[in-house]
């Protein structure tokens, strides 16, 4: 099977200069090398166009900054990955900030039937216009793919909602606020919080999250945000918090992806070079990605 890689240099969804690097930077860290390597083919098909914006800190409207920019660039984003699919390539999509799911879900889901979403993240990303502390959307995208928050991003390809709650699995998650917190017992969305990995084990919280996602689906795409790493083993986020999952541990939950087959398209967002220790976090992202290809050291 071919591997499409789309970039996407979105930074407008917070507002930590550098994350719209993070695309160079992992293909920098060798990540078509990588996968070639492992003998895919790859199909490079360069990066989304982000617009700028009149001026800095847009709140274009209810809580909502840098809407407009954001919602062309994930139009854009989720026509790019519907034709991918279409032909026949499992697209690979590298951040940029966290706002980008908004698009990647939108072309993934108007390709499946049910689909199956894996958040691996140290947040929750269910923030609303309403509930969101910050005003920025990549702390929304999830919310959003569920159908909730302002029409002109839950309509992005022109359909609502693009996922079922309870196809939905988050893992790594140690930072809520409290409407996320609301809509998760609302909504009973399945949760393994950091609790949950250090109490079970990530084997176990695997084997089960896996379980959970591919129960009534038809395809499930995995959404890896770098900050639910340790900030130790991932400096260069945003949005770091203390307390998360090793590099060990996200790398074994990749091999097990890998191992039962199940991922048919996934995105690596919130790297930010300048934010950075050499690189150091793109080059966790190659190696995970690596994993979750089904690479072997024998
Ligand atoms: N919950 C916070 C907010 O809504 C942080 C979100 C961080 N999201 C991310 N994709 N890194 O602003
Ligand atoms: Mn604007
Ligand atoms: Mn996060
Ligand atoms: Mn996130």
């Amino acid at each position: 099977k071919r591997i499409s890689i789309i970039g996407v240099p979105m930074d407008l969804g917070q507002r930590r200069r550098g994350v719209d690097m993070g695309p160079s930077a992992i293909r920098y860290a060798g990540v078509v090398e990588r996968l070639e390597k492992i003998g895919y083919e790859v199909h490079d098909r360069g990066d989304i166009e982000i617009g700028r914006p009149d001026k800095f800190d847009v709140v274009d409207e209810g809580n909502l900054k840098d809407l407009n920019e954001v919602v062309k660039a994930n139009q854009a984003l989720s026509d790019t990955i519907t034709k991918s699919i279409g032909d026949g390539e499992f697209p690979l999509i590298l951040g940029g900030d966290h706002s980008i799911a908004i698009g990647t879900l939108a072309g993934v889901a108007n390709k499946s039937d049910n689909l199956g979403v894996i958040w691996y993240d140290a947040h929750g990303d269910l923030n609303t216009g309403d509930t969101s502390p910050s005003g920025n959307i990549h702390g929304m995208p999830l919310a959003v793919s569920l159908g909730i928050g302002h029409p002109s991003l839950t309509e992005i390809g022109s359909y609502a909602p693009k996922i079922k709650p309870e196809n939905l699995v988050l893992v790594g998650a140690r930072s809520l606020d409290e409407g996320e917190r609301e809509l998760i017992r609302e909504k009973g969305i399945k949760v393994f919080t950091m609790h949950e990995i250090d109490r079970m084990g990530m084997t176990k919280v695997m084997e089960e999250a896996i379980a959970h996602v591919s129960k009534n689906t038809d395809s499930v795409h995995l959404s890896l945000d770098l900050d639910a790493l340790d900030p130790h083993d991932a400096p260069g986020v945003g949005t770091p918090v203390i307390g998360g999952t090793s590099y060990r541990e996200t790398h074994l939950a990749m091999e097990m992806l890998a191992e039962r087959n199940i991922i048919t398209s996934a995105e690596f967002v919130e790297v930010n070079p300048i934010l950075d220790d050499k690189n150091q976090t793109a080059e966790a992202a190659v190696g995970l990605i690596g994993s979750l290809f089904g690479e072997k050291l024998l």
